[in-house]
């Protein structure tokens, strides 16, 4: 008997075993010979000189503590972040986790700002795992002042949670990749302190910021008890990310990454992608800004679509569409077979990120391909 593949199905269905579908259908169009992957800086593949030194790499068993380029790594993200130690983790995410569960107890409450990634995309890791609540600071693109902050103290009372860290994310990825001014950041932690809280910084992408301010990453963090970074972002590394902080810290993040079985063996071989990236892939992010601001030229002069062209502070790009063109995740499908790849964020809004497979050659052509895509769809009035 003929059976049809699992994924055909009524056409329409958006939902469920059809959606492979929808997916075979946005597949890139064949006339556009290459891709031009603009979803995250997650998608890098390491080069080949990162594969070179993959292969080099000196490794042990670091669940016993003896892999030697990871305690080379650690040793030397500790010293980059001005912090006692640090300690190598699969994942941003981890990452977070890992610094929020070792500095509260179950029913404490976290502020960190309302799009925050640890409150957005993080599956809940902070309730679920540390038990903790959050309240939110607002402000404006993911940056809050210390007074702010400071007004969501809760006071001590029988009634209410603790409020014991304070998380901040810079960049901040929903505030379209915004640095957060250093002066501020300093004020928020310190007066954090002042108030015997503990403070976190999520530096998923904290080179970025670095590169964008001219701020040293040390500098950056002075003020925080613990700092997170991601190698496998911007830098260009396959997996793997950091907490550093001071010892005792450290010593409770790594007994915990053990719980959530985040330890690892022979992990050098990613430690010493992580180290290349960190010769060779951090000065080159201010290509990344650059291409990331002329991506935002080109598109802001398409009809149809705007950029908050001043927000556009380093590697990611968010633009809105005019409700004529449709919904995002429709203009998507259009974007995608015209091979240019890209997220939703919101029902009108869409999100380029630059990174090390992004050359300025290609912006251009992704602009060019996304005004063909738009002109189209002014013709049929709109992507459905
Ligand atoms: C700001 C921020 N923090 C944390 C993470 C989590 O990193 P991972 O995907 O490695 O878990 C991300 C991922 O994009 C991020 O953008």
């Amino acid at each position: 008997m003929f059976m049809l593949p699992r994924f055909w199905g009524p056409s329409g269905a958006s939902q469920g075993p059809c959606r492979p579908l929808l997916r075979f259908f946005a597949m890139p169009d064949p006339k556009h010979n290459s891709t031009i992957d603009l979803r995250s800086d997650t998608v890098t593949k390491p080069t080949q000189p990162m594969l070179d030194a993959m292969m080099r790499a000196k490794v042990g068993d670091d669940v016993l503590g003896d892999d030697p380029t990871i305690n080379a790594l650690q040793d030397r993200c500790a010293e980059l972040f001005g912090k006692a130690a640090a300690c190598f983790v699969p994942s941003g995410t981890m990452a977070n986790l890992l610094a929020i569960r070792s500095q509260t107890e179950p029913g404490d409450e976290i502020i960190c700002h309302p799009e925050s990634h640890i409150y957005h995309y993080e599956t809940g890791g902070y309730a679920a795992v540390a038990g903790c609540s959050i309240r939110f600071a607002p402000g404006e693109r993911g940056v809050f002042d210390a007074n702010t902050m400071e007004s969501l103290i809760r006071w001590d009372d029988d009634h209410c949670p603790r409020t014991r860290l304070v998380s901040m994310e810079n960049t901040h990825n929903r505030g379209r990749g915004r640095v957060w001014p250093i002066e501020q950041l300093h004020n928020v932690c310190q007066r954090a302190h002042a108030r015997g809280l503990r403070t976190h910084i999520d530096g998923a992408r904290i080179w970025n910021a670095s590169i964008a301010s001219g701020n040293p990453v040390r500098q950056i963090v002075q003020h925080a008890d613990t700092v997170s970074a991601c190698f496998s972002k911007g830098l260009g590394a396959p997996v793997g990310s950091i907490v550093c902080g001071e010892q005792k810290t450290i010593a409770r993040v790594r007994h915990l990454r053990k719980m959530l079985g985040g330890a690892m063996r022979q992990s050098g071989v990613l430690a010493a992608a992580a180290m290349y990236a960190l010769d060779h892939h951090i000065n080159r992010l201010a290509d990344d800004h650059a291409n990331a601001q002329r991506f935002a030229d080109g598109i802001d002069a398409i009809d149809g679509l705007t950029v908050d062209r001043k927000a556009v502070e380093t590697n990611l790009v968010y633009f809105d569409l005019d409700a004529s063109l449709g919904a995002a995740r429709n203009f998507l499908k259009q974007s995608t077979a015209a091979g240019v790849l890209m997220l939703d964020e919101g029902l009108q809004t869409v999100r380029a990120v630059t990174h090390l497979h992004i050359t300025r050659a290609m912006v251009d052509d992704a602009v060019a391909r996304i005004a063909s895509c738009v002109s189209a769809l002014r013709q049929v009035g709109g992507a459905r």
